[in-house]
């Protein structure tokens, strides 16, 4: 058995001895060229004058190019055109790519191009949301709006009325290998690329057009990213189009790397968000309904910004059942770096504003907010007989509910026998005047919530009532530090909006030795996807993990691939490495069959065994019987998700096979003279679904809570009054470090099989657990309203001026 394993990372040992490969890591030929970027310091303007004669002459300097010097600018955008490799002399934003210089290594090029004396003229930039708005500066002719019942009327006759704003900041991606390519020209003018991209697919097809070749004659290897976090789905491009058309050109190999504070300056980051509210309650606390308003600022250029912004109105709702709602989502197009993905994709934006919400209202009307939360959650669906029966799961997972909490393995596990959740007051009961159905502003049907009953197992765990107490009771002692607690739930959706990206393909042979080499479309940015696939074929071979070779992905190998991104890694690839190796077993169970008297359908993989009710031979054996036999031992695989169907223009549809959960209880404590802040502790339950590697899971937990806790305190991005990003380097740019975890921290896994089938019925566990983080943003704003009697009006990141603020707000 080698799923649900805690397995390690399988280049764990590598990653700790530094022997782990990354593009800048791979042996570059001799004559090998480095390039650099020259950038812009404006935002806005033109480029009248490029004076590049210190340029070319510097120390060796091979090459200097402009735009004016391409027949053609390539685009590098993932989705708009709109993204020039170099400038055509108009200027977007601070950091925009002017010319590119090539020479014998990379502190040449770097030295070389901070030589150039542009001469702008500039205009006054659009920078901020604001400024956006006032110019009607945006993405798409007018905003997107989705709605569900009547708003207005429900605002109308709420008993309360919560209004207010919140300003959610940015976030830089900070992965520590920063963003590189290498392109190797080959004979007949084709390319081979190294990129550091979460999308070779993309870089494969974007070169392809750079270079005027069609896409086979570019091959594309990714062998692990040093963390992607989202910054690496689109962002890469610039960088492996660049080397191409240079190699290109010369015939030489070309790298490139950024240099950290490059890396900033050039590459886009998290939107920045302003959130809108007005929430309408009735006098027990049940929200009736809430009108927000997004204003999500894409920066200069589309990229993935339409997607991410949807992605932020699909989780306006988090775990919260709205009888009414509408959201608004405007695209605001700002003179700054293009935002892109960024782990949760919008969706930690948008679920900021309604756990905003939630606080404000726990405030304004007296009711202890986690009351208020699960008096607001979603129903759990009562368990049909359909989905009661987990698939091809053994039966100890019948109930799609397990009693674990630890990494036990799959043993000790205990179905509930009544199925359903333990009940809160309340909580159930039909919102005002009749059963709301069960469906999210977006009209999908939530039918696997599961957070009723882990928040109730979650508080019970943290002792949350009691600790309550015990904050109330500190704060009305100490004069000036303030403690703060909170347990905020998390409701993520599982697929890529755009249907059609919801696809992979594997490719897997077994050599006659026995031993398995598997690849498949999704890349390796630290996740562990590599790992938990490589499980997945040992099992279904019934093997070792160590027979199976884990190989770079490559555009050659399997095509026409996905992004790895929406946490779907996993489900997909690993769908589609189980189909090959299904395929492979299916061959060579039919190959051995007489030999071990029995109907292919009766043979078995397990324990290095390909077994029948009555014999059993070595796998390796049966793999050598198969080969004599002229039987085909390599097989691709392709996989699809079922079920969804979404209208993105009427927001309507199943965008989601699945909804992943978590809970987080974080308790915070501020320094009301100074701001200074700390996470005392945290408890967290998080689904995973029956988990392929728990070890794996848990870290993808606590680094995503981190992150997450990250963006809403510590991590600040500053612009200038004319655009140009100032938080460009590790000494002004903070993220967490390890003495920034809570002090206690205490993660568990939930563990309960995923009713939908999924590979080994697990959950994806990438992005969810990042928004986990706002337990920390929501216990600050308890602890700066303990401070005073007024709603705090935390604003994010809450770094110490935030909290210096909050706490004047609440005192005044
Ligand atoms: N974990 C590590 N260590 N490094 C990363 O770059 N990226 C996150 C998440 N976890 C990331 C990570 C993001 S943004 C996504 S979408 C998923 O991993 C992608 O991988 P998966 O689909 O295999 O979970
Ligand atoms: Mo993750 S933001 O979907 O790469």
């Amino acid at each position: 058995m080698s799923v649900h394993k805690p397995l390690p990372h399988d280049a764990a040992r590598l990653h700790v001895t530094g022997a782990a490969r990354y593009v800048d890591d791979i042996p570059t030929p001799p004559d090998c060229l480095h390039l650099a970027f020259g950038l812009s310091t404006v935002a806005k303007g033109h480029v009248t004058d490029m004076d590049l004669r210190a340029t070319r002459s510097s120390a060796g300097v091979f090459a200097v190019v402009t735009g004016a010097d391409l027949a053609q600018i390539p685009d590098c955008s993932p989705s708009n055109h709109d993204e020039p490799l170099l400038s055509d002399g108009t200027i977007h934003y601070a950091g925009q790519p002017l010319f590119l210089v090539a020479a014998r290594s990379h502190l040449e090029a770097r030295r070389a191009a901070a030589l150039a004396q542009p001469i702008f003229q500039d205009e006054t930039p659009i920078l901020t949301i604001e400024e956006a708005q006032a110019a009607n500066s945006r993405f798409e002719d007018g905003p997107r709006i989705y709605s569900k019942g009547d708003v207005d009327e429900a605002l109308r006759i709420a008993t309360h009325v919560v209004e207010g704003r919140l300003d959610i900041g940015g976030q830089e991606h900070f992965y520590l290998e920063g963003q590189s390519a290498l392109a190797l020209p080959q004979e007949g003018g084709d390319m081979v690329i190294h990129s550091s991209s979460q999308h070779p697919t993309e870089i494969q097809h974007k070169v392809a057009d750079a270079l005027g070749l069609p896409m086979h004659a570019v091959r594309v290897e990714v062998r692990r990213m040093g963390g992607g976090f989202g910054g690496k789905e689109s962002q890469g491009n610039h960088l492996a189009i660049a080397c191409a058309i240079i190699a290109a050109q010369t015939g030489r190999p070309c790298k490139m790397r950024y240099d950290r504070d490059d890396d900033f300056i050039i590459t886009g980051k998290r939107h920045d968000a302003t959130i809108d509210y007005r929430a309408g309650f009735d006098a027990d606390g049940r929200l009736v309904g809430v009108d927000f308003t997004q204003h999500i600022r894409c920066g200069w250029a589309m990229d993935l910004s339409l997607p991410v912004a949807d992605r932020a109105m699909l989780h306006a709702d988090n775990a919260y059942l709205l009888p009414a709602a509408r959201i608004t989502s405007h695209r605001w197009k700002t003179n700054t770096q293009s935002a892109t993905a960024f782990r949760g994709f919008g969706g930690p934006q948008g679920m900021v504003g309604i756990e905003r919400v939630m606080d404000h209202a726990a405030h304004q009307l007296g009711i202890e907010p986690l009351a208020l939360r699960r008096l607001n959650y979603y129903r759990e669906a009562p368990l049909t007989e359909g989905r009661a029966s987990g698939g091809s799961f053994s039966g100890k997972m019948k109930g799609a509910r397990l009693e674990t909490a630890d990494l036990k393995g799959r043993g000790a596990v205990r179905v509930t026998s009544e199925g359903g959740a333990k009940r809160f007051g309340g909580a159930h009961s039909p919102v005002a005047g009749g059963q709301t159905p069960n469906t999210t502003p977006y009209g999908m049907e939530v039918e696997d919530f599961l957070l009723n009953e882990m928040t109730e197992r979650l508080a019970e765990q943290c002792d949350y009532t009691a600790r309550v107490a015990r904050v109330d009771d500190w704060n009305a002692r100490e004069p000036v530090l303030k403690r703060g607690i909170a347990l905020t739930p998390v409701k993520f959706g599982i697929s890529f909006t755009l249907t059609h990206l919801n696809q992979a393909g594997a490719l897997v042979h077994v050599y006659q030795d026995g031993s398995i080499h598997l690849n498949h479309g999704g890349t390796e940015m630290g996740q562990g996807l590599f790992q938990k696939v490589a499980q997945v074929a040992a099992h279904r071979f019934g093997v070792a993990p160590e027979r199976v070779k884990i190989t770079a992905t490559d555009t050659g190998k399997v095509p026409n691939t996905s992004a790895t991104a929406a946490s779907s890694g996993t489900d997909l690839n690993g769908m589609a490495v189980q189909a090959a190796c299904d395929k492979i077993r299916k061959r060579i169970a039919e190959g051995v069959a007489a030999e071990l008297h029995a109907e292919p359908a009766d043979i078995t993989f397990e324990d290095g065994l390909v077994r029948s009710p009555t014999a059993e031979m070595p796998f390796d054996e049966a793999v050598q019987r198969a080969y004599m036999a002229r039987i085909s031992l390599s097989a691709t695989g392709f996989y699809k998700t079922p079920k969804i169907a979404w209208d993105r223009l009427k927001g309507q549809g199943r965008p989601f096979l699945y909804f992943a959960y978590g809970a987080a209880c974080s308790e915070v404590v501020i320094d009301t003279l100074t701001g200074e802040n700390r996470i005392l502790r945290t408890d967290i339950l998080h689904d995973a679904g029956a988990s392929l590697n728990p070890a794996l899971d848990i870290g993808q937990i606590e680094g995503g809570f981190v992150q997450g806790a990250g963006w809403l305190t510590m991590e600040e991005l500053v612009w200038d009054a004319k655009g140009a990003l100032k938080t460009h380097a590790p000494s002004t740019y903070k993220i967490p470090c390890a003495s920034d975890a809570p002090d206690i921290f205490n993660v568990s896994l939930y563990d309960a099989a995923n009713r939908e089938d999924t590979i080994y019925r697990s959950k994806a566990v990438g992005e969810p657990p990042f928004m986990l983080g706002i337990s920390v943003f929501s216990a600050l704003s308890h602890a700066c309203a303990s401070a005073g009697a007024n709603f705090p009006d935390l604003q994010a990141p809450a770094t110490p001026e935030a909290i210096l603020a909050a706490v004047g707000r609440a005192r005044a």
